[in-house]
């Protein structure tokens, strides 16, 4: 069953800008991946998403792991393991469709971005930003805080 854009922009949406921004880019793709299985020529597409999730894999993870990092995101080594397990059965999966019929793996691959939806970005992501919303810890706004507590006293 497909997630449409509504449904994207009510329930995956973390409100870090660029964080939405890579993660709509993946719904999108996703999304028209599972309309090109409805009619059959999902085949055809998993190449293009294939390529598609490489880059987006090193790129998004790579952000949001700086980002967290950053802010001392206290669940930061879990959510890169699990950044790294995505990875590595994407590898597995690419490898398979070099050997194999593509077709064999369009359920594979739907399977595995619905789960990441699922568990990853509803839970994981959203749960991230959500602690840094509520757990700020930039570097310089502490001190200023101090500053003018100082003052103020
Ligand atoms: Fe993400
Ligand atoms: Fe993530």
């Amino acid at each position: 069953m497909s997630i449409r854009l509504a449904q994207w922009c009510k329930n995956l949406k973390t409100g870090h800008r660029d964080i939405d921004k890579q993660h709509r880019s993946l719904f999108e793709m996703f999304d028209s991946f599972i309309m090109a299985t409805l009619k059959n020529s999902g085949d055809e597409k998993l190449p293009s998403l294939l390529e598609f999730l490489v880059k987006y894999s090193s790129e998004h993870f790579y952000y949001e792991e700086q980002y967290y990092r950053r802010k001392n995101y206290p669940k930061f080594a879990h959510h890169k393991k699990e950044h790294e397990v995505f990875t590595q059965n994407l590898r597995i999966i690419k490898r398979k469709c070099f050997k194999e019929s593509n077709s064999l793996h369009v359920q594979e691959l739907n399977k595995m971005l619905g789960e990441w939806f699922r568990n990853h970005i509803l839970q994981e992501d959203l749960a991230a930003t959500r602690w840094i919303e509520e757990n700020p810890s930039d570097f310089y706004f502490q001190p200023k805080r101090l500053t003018s507590k100082k003052i103020a006293d």
